[in-house]
């Protein structure tokens, strides 16, 4: 095979895989607007605040445009700046203050980035807070982030938010 070839097959590789990585990241943030939405109703129907775990204007897309609300309350390591009720912390901290059973809770692509062990911790937190009306999306679908699980000491990011 001719190295032009090659290059040329390697190029549409690449091009191919970014195209379908926005699409996928479309598709993210439509599963973000329709889970928010969804979590928000419930709220509303069993009358407990809604409790956002990440702003909705972080992120790459996000801070182009969010696709989902504020919720009641929202909170998030840099806080959620767009939001009239933003919790500036650790999600830990700030769900072992919150009462049994008090709150719905909404997550979008934050517990991808904490450590498995605290991640069990925070779970279970979110498990006593949200009584299991707990509503979530997750990074994956996505290419990239499962390429770069391969490459050595790159923390995962595609593993199951719960898991
Ligand atoms: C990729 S951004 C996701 C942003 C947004 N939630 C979304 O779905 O587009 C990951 C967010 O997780 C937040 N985060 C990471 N660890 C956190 C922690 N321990 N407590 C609260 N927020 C955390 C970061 O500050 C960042 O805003």
């Amino acid at each position: 095979m001719k190295i032009k070839t090659i290059y040329h097959f390697i190029f549409f590789i690449i091009i191919f895989t970014l195209l379908f990585e926005l699409i996928l990241g479309f598709y993210r943030n439509y599963r973000r607007k329709t889970t928010y939405d969804k979590a928000l109703k419930k709220s509303r129907e069993v009358k407990k605040p809604l409790l956002v775990i990440g702003s909705p204007n972080a992120g790459f897309l996000g801070s182009i445009k969010s696709h989902y609300g504020c919720g009641d309350v929202c909170v998030d390591l840099v806080g959620c700046n767009k939001c009239e009720k933003s919790i500036k912390g650790d999600i830990l901290d700030v769900l072992k203050n919150l009462p049994d059973n008090s709150h719905v809770i909404f997550e979008s692509c934050v517990l991808e980035y904490i450590e498995k062990p605290k991640k069990k911790l925070i779970f279970n937190e979110i498990k006593r807070v949200s009584n299991g009306l707990f509503f979530e999306v997750r990074i994956n679908p996505t290419i990239i982030a499962n390429i770069l699980d391969y490459v050595p000491y790159f923390d995962s990011l595609v593993e199951n938010g719960l898991n």
